[in-house]
């Protein structure tokens, strides 16, 4: 909880701040950012709004006094060791993560973590209600803090409380194994407004809601017994696209993707996947599709080169453990057998890079390959096309994300079948310009008009518009 005098206006609230805290082996200590959508969308909604953010620093028992950093006020809550296991490892990321994409991994459930999943919601709620000015309007984010409006709501009603979930709501079949089904719901219903990636996740929330309370719905209101009313609907996010347009226009990041090309060999066709390494994101599919491409000959390593970004990601939960195990086995096993001295088939790197990198990346490759089994949004199939200023480029996209509802001249994929998805890799590489550029201009325009302050100022006007008199 934070100490200081100072109230504002403006509060986001996630389970990360924008910045992670880190001691380097030699214990030196900075500040990087940190991973994840949900941080590369906030930035900069934050950077242009007045406010504070407050969120974990990333690492447990660090005790920090509120700061500014870039123009940003964050106000770090703590947690410990034993809470950043059974809240955000465990519950959060066992049980809520694989549970809200459609049990890829199976959830595990357990009474301690949800325990500790309720005492930390709780501080941080105090947290925000004790930065927050009188009327102030209070913008709660994703999964791992669901319970907090309803808690906030209770120690201040005074405020305007917005809650957006950035990663899927599943079908109320699904939703109903999760143990505490109803104080999670009742938690969400503590907003005036909940707002969810796709109008199906929405329509998923008022499902369990009509199942779990004696709430009604209609159309994206609903009515609470006391005659309290609240809006729940879809707010797809995006990006700040003009500023990765504007980093592809730089002449030292194009030649750094012409580089980047030079270094692999200056193969006919580079294709790139950026994930974090997280089961969600199929790079398994998508992994046994190329490999089985090189097996059949349909595409040679001299002629086509896959560079996948695959970004640590929660690796002490167990799930993520052996993903990353059977990954790297795999592509260990696609670069033996079909690599040659000075073609390699995949080019894997584990480790974040500067925005400026994943921008050449982007502008370095002809095809990107986004085949998620289940995602929020996907902001990477948007940087993709954010960053083709210059009309070219292929998005093989998989139809269950979140993008896939607005990108629609990407080529959509079902990555379960590895045999069209191995049809749409190949229709990619073949691909004629004047296609090329027909389907990428259509997904600029989309990306372009609907960026991430269109997603924000529309959220937070019909927030404000929502306040119950
Ligand atoms: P998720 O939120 O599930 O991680 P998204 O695709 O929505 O997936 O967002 C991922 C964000 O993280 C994107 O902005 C992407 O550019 C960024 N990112 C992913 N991997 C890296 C990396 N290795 N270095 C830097 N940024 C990365
Ligand atoms: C997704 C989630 C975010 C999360 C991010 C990174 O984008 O929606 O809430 O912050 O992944 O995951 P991590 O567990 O490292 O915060």
């Amino acid at each position: 909880m934070t100490d200081s005098s100072r109230r504002v206006d403006f509060v986001v609230v996630s389970n990360r701040l924008p910045v992670d805290h880190v001691v380097d082996d030699d214990g030196t200590e900075r500040w990087q950012p940190s991973p994840g959508g949900l941080v590369t969308a906030l930035s900069p909604v934050m950077a242009t709004n007045d406010g504070a953010w407050v969120g974990w620093p990333g690492r447990a028992d660090l005790d920090l006094d509120e700061f500014d950093a870039d123009g940003l006020h964050l106000v770090p809550v703590r947690l410990s060791s034993d809470e950043v296991d059974r809240y955000y490892e465990g519950f959060s990321n066992d049980t809520l993560w694989p549970l809200y994409h459609d049990v890829i991994a199976p959830p595990h459930y357990h009474r301690e973590w949800w325990e500790a999943y309720v005492a930390v919601n709780e501080r941080f709620a105090a947290a925000a209600a004790s930065i927050a000015a009188e009327g102030a309007t209070v913008w709660v984010q994703d999964y791992q803090l669901q319970l907090v409006p309803r808690m906030l709501r209770e120690a201040r009603p005074d405020l305007t409380i917005g809650f957006f979930n950035h990663i899927p709501f599943p079908p109320y079949g699904i939703y109903s194994q999760l143990p505490w089904r109803t104080q999670i719901v009742e938690g969400l219903l503590g907003a005036d407004v909940v707002g969810f990636q796709r109008p199906a996740d929405a329509r998923n929330f008022q499902s369990a809601v009509r199942r779990l309370t004696t709430a009604t719905t209609s159309q994206t209101a609903i009515r609470l017994p006391d005659g309290r009313r609240l809006v729940a609907k879809a707010y797809p996010i995006s990006i700040d696209s003009a500023s990765y347009e504007q980093l592809a226009r730089r002449p030292d990041i194009r030649e750094r993707a012409r580089q980047i090309r030079e270094d692999l060999g200056n193969p006919k066709v580079v294709m790139l996947g950026v994930d974090r390494l997280d089961y969600t994101k199929g790079i398994g599919h998508r992994l046994k599709a190329f490999g089985e491409l090189l097996a059949e000959g349909r595409v040679s390593v001299e002629d086509v080169t896959l560079v996948q970004v695959a970004t640590p990601s929660r690796e002490r939960v167990d799930a993520y453990r052996q993903l990353r195990d059977e990954i790297e086995l795999t592509v260990g096993r696609i670069n033996g057998d079909y690599g040659t001295i000075s073609h390699q088939a995949i080019s894997y790197l584990h480790h974040g890079f500067p925005r400026e990198e994943m921008v050449a990346l982007c502008l370095a490759a002809d095809v990107m390959l986004v085949t998620a089994l289940r995602d929020g949004m996907n902001l990477v199939a948007k940087e993709y096309v954010a960053v083709r200023h210059d009309g070219d480029g292929v998005l093989v996209l998989s139809e269950f994300t979140g993008a896939a509802d607005e990108l629609k001249t990407s080529l959509r994929v079902n990555p379960h079948d590895i045999d069209g998805l191995k049809d749409a890799i190949v229709q990619a590489i073949e691909m004629p310009q004047a296609e090329r550029r027909r389907r990428m201009r259509a997904m600029r325009k989309r990306v372009l008009e609907f960026d991430v302050a269109y997603w924000s100022s529309t959220f937070l006007r019909e927030l404000a518009a929502s306040k119950n008199p």
